[in-house]
């Protein structure tokens, strides 16, 4: 690994202990960790041939599993920014920089009265990660507002400046879990908010809990915040990633042979071939539901969630998680997948 001799003013250290900066709480080290304060710094990276070396971009760390110490460079966008880039009557465009907070985002959000991201509030990690896994909750996924992403392709340091429909998001997935996986480093996100009251109340829980209130945007935040506290862990306490595995998607022939066994499981549609059904229901009918293995787990209160509860090994966490896999598969015949980015 060449030496970081020519990286000037960052924050470099090498041998660094990663457990501050994984929400898992994985107390692994990573050969060198570089954090990035402004934007231009990754010229520095690239002349040092960073890119050219085994690397990782992290953000939050909330949505990532070290199995292992990381013998590579870490990147961790620190730099911050949410600018104005356009206004109407009726929306604002925000350009936001990759290394902002996911929740000083929403916070802004709330107090400038910018709705379409409301449903997403709490959800832990920064900006710069969101359009990667394309995160969503409660019937909102962050392409629904999203404009543009902005980044370097880090093969050839070009810039790029990608539509959402170039950004090709799915469900938990886009291009820079595909085609550009380690090859681009974002630098901002672009959303486009309204400045109008717009509301997507079509999940049934939140629907449920907003039941005879007028919505407003604050109210809908405090519901969310409410429904997440009652299901997922709070990552101060508990180390965690949130969802650990994807909701699955199968066939609805397979469904319906399901449904005569187990009738009761929960299937949203997709389309005329395919349903998704609810990996938590299944894990919980796995028998996996707060089921915990020394300081390994799943979570008592949303079976989705793989926890360490406290000084877990990667080793342990690997151990729960490849057993709810085996375990679904052979009750079910369905392989659930990680949703969460496992780096060995
Ligand atoms: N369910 C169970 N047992 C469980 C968990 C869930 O039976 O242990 C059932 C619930 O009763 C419900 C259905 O499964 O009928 C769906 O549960 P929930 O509404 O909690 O949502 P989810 O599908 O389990 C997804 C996201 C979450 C997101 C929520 C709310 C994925 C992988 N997860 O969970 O995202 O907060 O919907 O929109 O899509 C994350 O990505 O980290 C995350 C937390």
């Amino acid at each position: 690994m060449p030496l970081a001799v020519s990286i000037k003013k960052m924050i470099v250290k090498f041998d660094f202990p990663l457990k501050a900066y994984n929400t898992f709480g994985m107390d692994v080290l990573c050969a060198r960790f570089i954090q990035l304060d402004a934007e231009e710094e990754i010229h520095e990276l690239d002349k040092a041939n960073v890119f050219d070396s085994p690397h990782y971009i992290l953000g939050g760390g909330s949505n990532t599993l070290f199995t292992n110490h990381y013998n590579g460079t870490v990147i961790h966008p620190a730099f911050k920014g949410i600018d104005i880039m356009d206004e109407d009557a009726e929306s604002i465009l925000l350009r936001v920089a990759a290394g902002e907070e996911w929740s000083a985002l929403t916070d802004y959000c709330r107090e400038h009265h910018y709705y379409g991201l409301e449903n997403l509030v709490g959800i832990p990690g920064l900006v710069g990660s969101s359009p990667v896994q394309n995160i969503g909750a409660y019937g909102v996924e962050v392409k629904d507002c999203i404009e543009k992403v902005e980044g370097y392709y880090t093969g050839n340091m070009q810039e790029f400046s990608l539509t959402a429909p170039q950004c090709q998001f799915g469900y938990r997935n886009s291009l820079f879990k595909n085609g550009l996986k380690g090859k681009a480093f974002i630098t901002s996100v672009w959303f486009r908010l309204s400045k109008v009251p717009h509301f997507n109340l079509t999940y049934k829980a939140l629907a449920n809990a907003m039941a005879g209130v007028e919505p407003t945007l604050e109210n809908i935040m405090d519901t969310v915040i409410g429904i997440r506290n009652s299901k997922l862990p709070d990552i101060t306490k508990i180390g965690c990633a949130g969802s650990f595995f994807k909701n699955p998607v199968i066939p609805r022939a397979q469904y319906s042979e399901l449904l005569e066994q187990f009738p009761d499981l929960v299937s949203y549609p997709i389309d005329e071939e395919y349903v998704k059904l609810a990996a938590g229901q299944l894990i919980e009918k796995a028998g996996w539901k707060g089921k915990r293995i020394g300081d390994a787990g799943i979570y008592p209160f949303q079976a989705l969630v793989v926890v360490n509860y406290g000084n877990a090994k990667p080793e342990e966490i690997s151990y729960v998680y490849q057993r709810v896999i085996f375990d679904v598969q052979q009750l079910f015949d369905i392989r659930l997948n990680p949703e969460v980015n496992i780096i060995a």
